[in-house]
């Protein structure tokens, strides 16, 4: 029942994710202001209001945009062709009234298209015929002035899908449709004068010249990302795959293929056969709430950042299965070795005997310390938006085929951004939301806000937990002591006593880290290096997880130290 204008100051609310304002009495024009809220992504709902005037031109700047819905309003004017430019929308509803004009060539961008209703408006001009490549589950152009020829493939080889009815001067498509024929125009003879086959040719050499130009700068692109990437991942969007394709790739999401479970998903192992891809798929647990607005928040966090040590996604799902319910699952790519929690406190494997998670090397420890130092700094500090990522622990560090640490699962880090309230009441009682028992900071248990210091503390304490081999959940940190205390007890000399046995390197490389220092090549030496390197890493352990939040050490701070503690421990430095 709300009424009057749709304020503009709306516009000052830049960190909202959705809005929603549909059945209404809101009339008057849609405020530009609107297009300025930069965060805009999940959905913009103004439906079934008044509104008049025309879609305002701005609207191109909600480039992250899955939802528009602007349908049963009084909307007039042309489809503004910067709309081409949202190419993440999936849905999008202009239906009712009165919209003129062609539907707008540049549309041909909003390839992710899913629900596309344009019906009861004053369209004119043909069908574009780019819809039939959309991978559309809904197309409906009924009750416009649309004239020419029905396409035929993809969404129009389905008479359920699509409805094109009340246009009268339209005809051909499938036969279902029952469209009169077209009547071929016979192509007119020309007489081609010298300009114009001159004209063609240097349209031929330009259009040469553009695709070898575009093959070049794609292969270049390739060339950087990898094999993987060659086949599914785009240069800014993501792909999107089908549901099809990913049951074929886990054949049928087996059990044998199931990799990972949690309450918001499963992750299952596939392998997409065209080229051997291997992926890892995480398909959301739609019946969990939320799920679905994580999936939204991961996909927005992933998109648009790449890093050595982030995880990366590759492609995403957003379907219906085979019995008709919604699926929604990311892909990602495939981390051989697991999870760094598996390497940390390996289960004694009982089938093949041998257990390859056993007894990580203190440089491989090192590495995934600085690994994951360097993935945080990057989401803090060199994003366009700090994303933090608000369920740091060893689980979600993974490995990969060269033992290169990537951080994953961004689940969190979304609910926690669009979540309108600061988390209401029933929520803020369920761990999963505010991170993991023994790894979130205790003032999110108090209600704090997320931060990046809320992440340096579970750094802290992963550190610790990579160096003493104790998670900091065992029965003896209940009551008083924590990891954090145990570990500052501990400093510095009675370091060595409290932490894991840890091999210094691999046989080869514990060769090369005794020689490399050639004044006093002995193992004593070695080893008195490992002891420095142990207790300045629990150092850094022990300052990333102080209690409050402001005595942290900045992420900043803990890479370049992170850095000295390697070379101390390859010998090329003597101390911090
Ligand atoms: C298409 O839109 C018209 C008018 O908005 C509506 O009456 C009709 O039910 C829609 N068709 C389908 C198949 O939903
Ligand atoms: C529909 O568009 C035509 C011109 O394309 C215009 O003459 C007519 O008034 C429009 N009808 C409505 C209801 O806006
Ligand atoms: C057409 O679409 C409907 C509903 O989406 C589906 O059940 C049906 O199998 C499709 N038909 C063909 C021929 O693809």
């Amino acid at each position: 029942m709300l009424e009057g204008n749709i304020p503009p100051s709306l516009g000052n609310c830049q960190h909202l994710t959705w809005l929603t304002l549909s059945q209404n009495n809101f009339s008057g024009n849609i405020p530009k202001q609107l297009f300025g809220i930069a965060t805009l992504s999940v959905m913009l709902l103004l439906g079934q209001n008044r509104l008049s005037g025309s879609l305002p031109l701005e609207v191109d700047n909600l480039k992250n945009l899955v939802e528009l819905d602007v349908s049963e309003n009084e909307l007039s004017g042309e489809i503004p062709s910067s709309l081409g430019s949202c190419t993440n929308l999936e849905r999008l509803c202009l239906e009712g009234k009165f919209f003129q004009g062609s539907i707008p060539n540049s549309l041909q961008s909003l390839r992710g298209l899913q629900e596309f209703d344009l019906s009861s408006n004053n369209l004119s001009g043909p069908i574009p015929i780019y819809l039939e490549k959309f991978s559309l589950q809904y197309l409906n152009l009924s009750f416009n002035d649309l004239e020419g020829q029905v396409p035929m493939e993809g969404i129009f080889s389905n008479a359920s899908e699509i409805s094109v009815v009340g246009n009268h001067r339209l005809c051909g498509g499938i036969s279902q449709l029952q469209l009169p024929k077209c009547t071929v125009e016979k192509p007119r003879k020309h007489k081609m004068s010298l300009a114009v086959i001159l004209i063609i040719s240097v349209a031929c050499l330009l259009v040469a010249v553009t695709m070898v130009s575009c093959s070049i700068l794609c292969w270049f692109r390739k060339k950087r990302e990898h094999q993987i990437s060659g086949l599914l991942l785009g240069p800014k969007s993501l792909f999107r795959v089908s549901y099809d394709r990913l049951h074929k790739a886990t054949e049928g999401f087996s059990s044998e293929n199931l990799i990972g479970l949690g309450s918001f998903a499963s992750v299952y192992k596939g392998v997409f056969h065209e080229d051997d891809t291997v992926v890892a798929v995480k398909v959301l647990n739609l019946q969990h709430r939320g799920a679905s607005k994580t999936f939204m928040a991961e996909c927005e966090a992933l998109r648009n950042v790449r890093h050595r040590n982030l995880v990366k996604i590759i492609s995403s799902c957003s379907s219906i299965d085979f019995q008709g319910n919604d699926f929604k699952a990311l892909v990602y790519e495939f981390m051989s070795n697991g999870s760094l929690e598996r390497w940390l406190h390996p289960v004694a494997e009982a089938e093949d005997g041998e257990n390859k998670f056993k007894g990580l090397n203190l440089l491989q420890r090192i590495n995934f310390a600085i690994d994951v130092a360097d993935a945080l700094d990057y989401l803090h500090n060199h994003c366009q938006t700090p994303i933090i990522h608000c369920d740091l622990k060893p689980s979600n560090i993974l490995l990969d085929r060269e033992m290169v640490a990537h951080v994953g699962d961004f689940g969190l880090s979304k609910i926690l951004k669009i979540l309108p309230e600061p988390i209401n009441s029933n929520q803020s009682s369920s761990i999963g939301i505010r991170g993991t028992v023994g790894y979130a900071p205790p003032e999110y248990g108090l209600g704090s806000e997320v931060s990046t210091n809320g992440d340096v503390y579970s750094y802290g304490i992963l550190l610790l937990e990579m160096i003493i081999g104790r998670r900091p959940t065992e029965p003896m940190f209940e009551g008083g002591l924590n990891l954090h205390n145990f570990a500052k007890m501990a400093l510095p000399d009675r370091v060595p006593e409290i932490v894991e046995l840890i091999p210094l390197a691999s046989d080869q490389e514990e060769v090369d880290v005794t020689t490399r220092s050639y004044q006093n090549p002995s193992q004593s030496m070695a080893e008195k290096r490992k002891e420095q390197c142990l207790i300045s890493m629990i150092k850094i352990g022990v300052a990333c997880s102080m209690e409050a939040p402001q005595d942290r050490m900045n992420i900043v701070n803990v890479v370049n130290e992170l850095n000295a503690v390697k070379k101390i421990f390859q010998g090329t430095r003597t101390h911090l």
